[in-house]
C-alpha cells in the first residue's frame, strides 16, 4: 500500500501550538516504528480567512477529500466575531464535515485515573469512566432547510429545521452498534420521541437496524433530557450513546466535563469507506481555540495527540500503536506531569505545551 497521507489543518488560537507537538509524535512513529506518513499542511478557520478571505479555500477542501485523514487543531477567535455568518471560522469546519460527509462523530469520554479528582463530580462516580458518544454530524438542525432569519408580520423570525431521513439515522445507528461490539456491547439511543416527530422516526429506525442486524448488542432508549441527567447521576451505566447532531453537541460537552478536563479529549469524525477501504476521516480535539491562553505555550496538547491516536486506530488499522500512544499519555499523567489546565487541585509548577510533548515522547521511547 502507498504511504498513507495526512492533511494537517492547525487552524486558530492554540491549534498551531498543540499541533506542533502532534507533528513531533508523527515523526516519532516514522523513525521508531517505521510508520511513515505523507504529511501536508494547510489553513482553516480564521487563518484561512486572513489569507484568502474565506474560512476554507476550495483547494483545501479538495485536498481534504483526497487524503487518508485530516487532523484539525481548532478554529475561531475574537478577531472574527464580527464577520458575516457565512465567513465565520466555524463555517470552515462545518463545510469540511458536510462535504466529506463525516456523519459519525465519535467522542470518547474517558476518565484517566490520575485526573479523577479534577472532575466536578465525586471520584467514585467518574473513576474508570469509559464511554463514547456517537454524534450524528452532517444533518439535523445544524443543516436542515428552511433556515434563516425572516420577516413575518412586521417582526423577525429565526428558523432552523430538525430534519432526519431514515437513511441518515440508519447509517449512524450502524456505526454505533459496530463500535459497541468492539467495546461493552451496549448502545443507548437518545432523542425526544415524546415531543418530536424526528425523535419518533429516530427511535423507530434504530429499533429496526437493531432487530435486523445487531440483536446481539444490548439496546436501550432514553429521552435526551433524562440522558443529560443520567450522565451526571451515574455515567458509568453507559457504554456507547448514539444521538443526533444538536443533542450530541450538548451531551458531549456534558460528558467531557465528567472527565475533569477538556484538554484531554479527542474525537474522530468518520464517513463512508473510500476506495482503499479506509473511512473518510477527520480527527480533532474536543476543545476549542482557547484565545485566552493563545501564544503562551501553556496549552495542553494531549487532546490533539490522542486524536492522532484515534487516527492510528480508525484510519490506519494500527490499534496496537494507538494503545502505545494512549498508554504513554496515561503514564505521563500518572507521573504527575501537568499542564496548567490540570493544576487547579494540586498546585505546583505546570509544564509547558512542549514539556508535555517531551514527556510523552520520553514515555514512547520507554515503551520500546
Ligand atoms: C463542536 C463545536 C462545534 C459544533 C462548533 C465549533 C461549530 O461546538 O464540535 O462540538 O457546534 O459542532
Ligand atoms: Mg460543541
Amino acid at each position: 500500500m502507498s504511504t498513507p497521507s495526512l492533511l494537517i489543518l492547525a487552524g486558530d488560537g492554540i491549534g498551531p501550538e498543540v499541533m506542533a507537538q502532534v507533528t513531533r509524535i508523527i515523526d516519532w512513529f516514522g523513525e521508531k516504528r517505521d510508520l511513515k506518513f505523507d504529511v501536508s499542511e494547510d489553513l482553516v478557520g480564521g487563518a484561512a480567512y486572513d489569507a484568502h478571505g474565506v474560512p476554507l479555500h476550495d483547494d483545501t477542501m479538495a485536498k481534504a477529500q483526497e487524503v487518508d485523514a485530516v487532523l484539525l487543531g481548532a478554529v475561531g477567535g475574537p478577531a472574527y466575531d464580527d464577520l458575516d455568518f457565512s465567513l465565520k471560522p466555524e463555517r470552515g469546519l462545518l463545510r469540511l464535515r458536510k462535504e466529506m460527509d463525516l456523519f459519525s462523530n465519535l467522542r470518547p469520554a474517558q476518565c484517566f485515573d490520575a485526573l479523577a479528582d479534577f472532575s466536578s463530580l465525586k471520584r467514585d462516580i467518574v473513576a474508570g469512566l469509559d464511554i463514547v458518544i456517537v454524534r450524528e454530524l452532517t444533518s439535523g438542525s445544524y443543516f436542515g432547510e428552511p433556515r434563516g432569519i425572516f420577516e413575518e408580520n412586521g417582526q423577525r423570525v429565526g428558523i432552523n429545521t430538525q430534519r432526519y431521513t431514515e437513511a441518515e439515522i440508519d447509517r449512524v445507528a450502524r456505526s454505533a452498534f459496530e463500535l459497541a461490539r468492539r467495546r461493552g456491547n451496549k448502545v443507548c439511543s437518545m432523542e425526544k420521541a415524546n415531543v418530536m416527530e424526528s425523535g419518533i422516526l429516530w427511535r423507530d429506525v434504530v429499533e429496526a437496524v437493531h432487530k435486523a442486524d445487531y440483536a446481539d448488542v444490548e439496546l436501550s432508549h432514553m429521552y435526551a433530557d433524562n440522558g443529560a441527567m443520567q450522565l451526571v447521576r451515574a455515567p458509568k451505566q453507559f457504554d456507547v450513546i448514539v444521538t443526533d447532531n444538536l443533542f450530541g453537541d450538548i451531551l458531549s460537552d456534558c460528558a467531557a466535563m465528567l472527565t475533569g478536563s477538556l484538554g484531554m479529549l479527542p474525537s474522530a469524525s468518520l464517513g463512508a469507506p473510500m476506495e482503499n477501504g479506509r473511512p473518510k476521516a477527520m480527527y480533532e480535539p474536543v476543545h476549542g481555540s482557547a484565545p485566552d491562553i493563545t501564544g503562551q505555550g501553556i496549552a495542553n496538547p494531549s487532546a490533539c495527540i490522542l486524536s492522532f491516536a484515534m487516527a492510528l486506530r480508525y484510519s490506519f488499522d494500527q490499534g496496537a500503536e494507538a494503545d502505545r500512544l494512549e498508554k504513554a499519555v496515561e503514564t505521563v499523567l500518572g507521573n504527575g506531569v501537568r499542564t496548567a489546565d490540570l493544576m487547579q487541585a494540586e498546585g505546583g509548577t505546570p509544564t509547558s505545551t512542549e514539556g508535555m510533548g517531551d514527556a510523552i515522547i520520553d514515555a514512547l521511547n520507554a515503551s520500546l
